[in-house]
């Protein structure tokens, strides 16, 4: 039940940061939704499906410490960025996630060392996440020690964080995941996979590095990083464009996710050139790729994600006519919400605040619909056995 409640926790804090945004400041608000919500999500789905791509046994309860310490964490950042008196936690809350991460890390070092045969590509992914996380960590640590650097070293923890450690999860596990909910493998998966982490990784590490010091590097990052994001979205329009284009199910979700994505690393590149004069001249709004990024990317990766993962995690093991009507149920009406958080992206992002209520509002749709759809199962189940 530790994964379910990891979704639940994450998207309620998402909603709620939503909804809070307006009054918290924005930092508080981004680490409600990225610290608080997604990382610990993060590290609970990774000690999942870690076992699964090194064909290893299924992770002891133990290992629900290190999403419990990244929430610890996670929380202790959020007190740290909304009260002024609490600004030690910035660097207490970074340790303690430093740890969860770097723990993680080994542990998923020593599966890939005791299994068998070559791991899936996927965990290479993921491990390459993880060090962008512990990275992105050590340059909060790291601003302690420099404060002179402490722009430039904001700059690395951001973009080593939402492109690196956010950014490589989810494409891999994109990747895999969306062939699985059209029931239509693949071949291609892994060995795109592996040719592409290079391009990613390069990428993110140029635009974080490029970012804090050195502005040109940063754009050769992003054009490194579209490498892999058009190559896995040209494929998935040539084998999923039906499943893509729905009305209901998770597959609208995870596109819109992926798409998202592209968007907020777009306006991530473009952001620099149109601060300055343009936006002052009023030509433009300033464009606010972070925003993009929580509304357009994390809440349709988040909940198709849970439309297709909850019910397997719910209940592990044979899959029955109980899993496949918990999946239709989620995923009803999914190519709505798709459409709904696409155009709030795109809003939030190109600086209309409307477009996080939107994101918002879709979201809460999407939970007060799990609510009732998880009721009914759990109902459905008891009459049957009864
Ligand atoms: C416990 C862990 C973390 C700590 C202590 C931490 C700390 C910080 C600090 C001190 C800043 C600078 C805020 C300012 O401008 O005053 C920052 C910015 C940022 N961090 Fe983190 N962070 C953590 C985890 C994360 C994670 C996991 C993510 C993403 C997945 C993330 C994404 C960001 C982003 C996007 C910004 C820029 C915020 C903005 O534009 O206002 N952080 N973080
Ligand atoms: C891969 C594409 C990206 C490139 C090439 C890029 C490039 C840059 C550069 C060069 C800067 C420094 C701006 C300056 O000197 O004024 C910067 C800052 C920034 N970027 Fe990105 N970025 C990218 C993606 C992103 C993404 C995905 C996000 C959000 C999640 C993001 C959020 C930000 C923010 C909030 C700042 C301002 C930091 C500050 O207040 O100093 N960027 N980016």
């Amino acid at each position: 039940m530790a994964l379910p409640a990891l979704v639940l926790l994450a998207l309620v804090a998402f909603a709620a940061a939503l909804l809070w945004a307006p009054h918290a400041g924005r930092p508080a608000a981004l680490h409600l939704i990225l610290a608080v919500g997604a990382m610990p999500l993060i590290f609970g789905a990774m000690s999942h499906f870690i076992p699964v791509l090194t064909r290893t046994r299924i992770a002891t309860s133990g290992l629900l410490g290190l999403p419990v310490l990244a929430l610890a964490g996670g929380a202790l950042a959020v007190g740290a960025l909304s009260l002024p008196e609490l600004f030690w936690g910035r660097h207490a809350g970074a340790l303690l996630a430093l740890a969860a991460a770097s723990a993680l890390l080994v542990w998923s070092r020593r599966r890939r060392a005791g299994m068998l045969g070559r791991p899936h590509p996927c965990l290479a992914w993921y491990d390459a996440a993880l060090a962008c996380l512990a990275l992105a960590l050590l340059a909060i640590l790291a601003s302690a020690i420099w404060p002179q650097q402490t722009i430039a070293l904001y700059r690395l923890h951001l973009h080593l964080n939402t492109l690196g450690f956010v950014g490589l999860t989810a494409v891999s596990t994109l990747a895999v995941l969306l062939p699985t909910v059209a029931g239509r493998p693949d071949p291609q998966v892994g060995p795109r996979l592996r040719r592409d982490l290079p391009w990613a990784l390069a990428g993110t590490l140029l635009a974080a590095v490029g970012s804090a010091w050195f502005g040109p590097l940063a754009w050769i990052g992003g054009a490194l990083w579209a490498v892999p994001l058009l190559r896995l979205g040209a494929s998935w329009l040539r084998l999923y464009r039906a499943e893509i284009l729905a009305l209901h199910g998770a597959a609208p979700l995870l596109a819109a996710a992926l798409a998202g994505l592209a968007l907020s690393m777009i306006l991530g590149a473009v952001a620099p050139i149109t601060v300055a004069p343009l936006t002052a001249a009023g030509w433009f709004r300033p464009t606010e790729p972070a925003l993009a990024f929580v509304s357009g990317f994390m809440l349709p990766l988040v909940s198709g994600a849970a439309s297709q993962l909850l019910p397997v995690w719910l209940r592990p093991g044979v899959q029955s006519s109980w899993h496949a009507k918990l999946r239709d149920s989620l995923g009803r009406y999914g190519g709505v919400r798709a459409a709904l958080f696409c155009l709030g992206g795109i809003a939030a992002g190109t600086g209309h605040e409307w477009g996080l209520l939107l994101g918002a509002f879709t979201l809460i749709w999407f939970l007060l619909q799990a609510g009732g759809a998880l009721l009914q199962a759990f109902v459905f189940q008891k009459r049957k056995w009864s």
